[in-house]
């Protein structure tokens, strides 16, 4: 995937156009242009962000739907609860944690954090605190108060949430308009991908 984007930056140095590869050559930062490996890695980084995330959190909301009769039925008849109920989807089964390095030794909320350690920042665990959310272990679709952490927090909140809502809307919408019924066609044979980006890998289903 590198030589193909280096191919790509040097084919846009040569013809600039107006599209993203273009604009982070040359795009400032600190005053100086971007390394061209930066460059490299911020379209890399784009492109894959975009893939395991969106996958597994349409594979959840199926998931939850084939399951659950009665909000797959609600989502039909209602479309319009559609945007509430991805909110509900994206807290409940937040498919992302991110990982931080310690810059420096320290201790917080009982813990002992050294320099250089990892830790990792679990927005699904925050999406279920309790002090947050009234019964935060429940899905439901038509919750109003949802300000939850699935697209992260602070200067690296996601950059491809609004797309990310987009690509769930359309995937829902569209499969419920022509798959309105269905279920799990067997609930032992579904696996799920652990990890910093957690979904449904394999999910069998039951066209009614
Ligand atoms: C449901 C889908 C998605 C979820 C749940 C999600 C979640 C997240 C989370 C939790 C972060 C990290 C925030 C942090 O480190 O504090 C993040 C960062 C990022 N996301 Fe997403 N994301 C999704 C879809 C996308 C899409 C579609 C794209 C691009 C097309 C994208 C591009 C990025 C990029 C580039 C970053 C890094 C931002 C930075 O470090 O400044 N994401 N995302």
């Amino acid at each position: 995937m590198a030589g193909y984007l280096v191919a790509q930056i040097h084919e846009h140095v040569a013809r600039p156009r107006d599209d993203l590869t273009t604009y982070l050559i040359n795009a400032e930062l600190h005053g100086q242009k971007l390394d061209p490996m930066h460059v490299v890695g911020t379209m890399m980084l784009l492109l894959i962000a975009g893939i395991d995330t969106t996958w597994s959190a349409i594979g959840a909301s199926l998931w939850h739907l084939a399951k659950t009769p009665a909000d797959r039925e609600r989502l039909v008849a209602e479309p319009g609860l559609l945007p509430t109920a991805i909110e509900e989807f994206l807290r409940a089964y937040a498919p992302v944690t991110m990982a931080r390095l310690v810059k420096q030794d320290m201790h917080w909320n009982g813990v002992d954090m050294k320099a250089d350690d990892w830790i990792l920042l679990s927005f699904p665990a925050a999406n279920r605190d309790l002090a947050q959310f009234e019964r935060a272990d429940e899905v439901l679709i038509d919750r109003e108060l949802n300000r939850h952490a699935a697209f992260g927090l602070g200067i690296h909140r996601c950059v491809g949430s609004h797309l990310a809502r987009l690509e769930l809307r359309v995937a829902l919408e569209v499969w419920l308009e022509r798959i309105p019924a269905f279920d799990l066609a067997d609930p032992a044979a579904v696996t799920w991908a652990a990890g910093q980006v957690r979904g449904p890998r394999a999910l069998p289903l039951r066209i009614l």
